[in-house]
């Protein structure tokens, strides 16, 4: 099927079924065929009589492509794509269950039950967004793993960064944000006894080319075509999300598992740092970023008492946003 889609992408015009078939050795009926599961699978391809395929619009999700080019070791090495699933992460979950390898992604066009963190539903819109997933098994502590999850922010803003001209922020732990608004989400799930990790889930909510957002959210959600005005291709970031993700978490594991070393480039990112903000935990107060520790938590200095707090859970605000 990846074989007549790469002829149609090499071909600008129509090709003709008879073309595609001789090329590649198989009948025209068996090339129809193909064309209808791509189509399956979101390819805007026009189909006219006597004239042939062509592909309109390449927006698609091409994982056989992300995984044979990608230039990682193990991450998006094995992507499974799903037209339509439940959640990524509770697919993957299943797959970490059953062995599966380190690295491997699920992707899907539209999840009908899209987790958020705290509970939250994540609404997936099909063909504008990124919904994946990605596999891990590092060999560390789990009170160690939270931090994981902060550098799949990291990795998330530069890849959005090295792929569009816009500046992608983050806002602790792991909600990235663009002109104030949250373009993408991260939930973590860890799958552990006490000593030692089975795997962790970590998966990450991208809005690519969502064009409207309902009332309700339109305030607080944006997405990449909204803040550059134009179209992205979910190929190109989602590539280089994988790998951004490699680099960092393969120099954590190797780094002792410690996130110091990752503390001053996620702080030069975060937006709490120097400013006001106001804390939803075990209690709500307000009070001034400081730093992010050692452990991946926020240092804040609350207003009221001007004592400094250390926040290792529950979420922020940017004051007045
Ligand atoms: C958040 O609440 O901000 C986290 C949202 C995480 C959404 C992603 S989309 C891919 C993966 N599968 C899910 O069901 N949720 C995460």
């Amino acid at each position: 099927m990846y074989r007549v889609l790469s002829i149609l992408k090499d071909n600008k015009s129509f090709v003709s079924g008879e073309k595609i078939g001789i090329e590649l050795g198989v009948s025209r009926a068996s090339v129809w065929k193909n064309i209808k599961k791509l189509q399956n699978e979101g390819y805007n391809i026009e189909s006219v009589t006597n004239k042939g395929y062509r592909l309109i619009e390449d927006n698609s999700l091409n994982c056989e492509e992300i995984m044979n080019t990608i230039p990682t070791k193990f991450i998006g090495k094995e992507i499974i794509f799903l037209l339509e699933t439940d959640s990524t992460n509770t697919q993957l979950k299943k797959i970490g269950h059953n062995n599966g390898n380190e690295g491997t992604v699920v992707i899907a066009e539209t999840m009908t039950h899209g987790r958020g963190r705290l509970g939250r539903t994540w609404i997936a819109p099909k063909f504008t967004g990124l919904w994946f997933s990605i596999l891990l098994r590092p060999n560390i502590l789990p009170q160690n793993a939270s931090t994981i999850t902060l550098l799949a922010g990291i990795a998330t803003a530069l890849g959005i960064e090295k792929s569009t001209n816009l500046k992608a922020n983050i806002k602790w732990p792991n909600d990235i944000i663009i002109n104030n608004k949250k373009v993408c989400g991260i939930l973590t799930e860890m799958d552990c006894e006490i000593e030692k990790i089975n795997f962790i889930i970590l998966g990450i909510g991208l809005n690519v080319n969502i064009e409207n957002f309902p009332e309700e959210l339109k305030d607080i959600a944006t997405s990449l075509f909204l803040e550059s005005g134009s179209s992205i291709c979910r190929n190109t970031i989602l590539t280089n999300i994988l790998i951004e993700f490699e680099k960092l978490y393969t120099e954590f594991v190797e780094n002792n598992n410690g996130f110091s070393h990752f503390c001053e480039l996620y702080e030069s990112k975060c937006i709490n740092i120097g400013n006001k903000i106001r804390v939803f935990g075990k209690e709500i107060f307000d009070g001034t970023g400081i730093k992010i520790t050692e452990d991946g938590g926020l240092l804040v200095k609350r207003d009221d008492t001007g004592e400094e707090v250390l926040v290792v859970s529950g979420e922020v605000s940017i004051r007045n946003i």
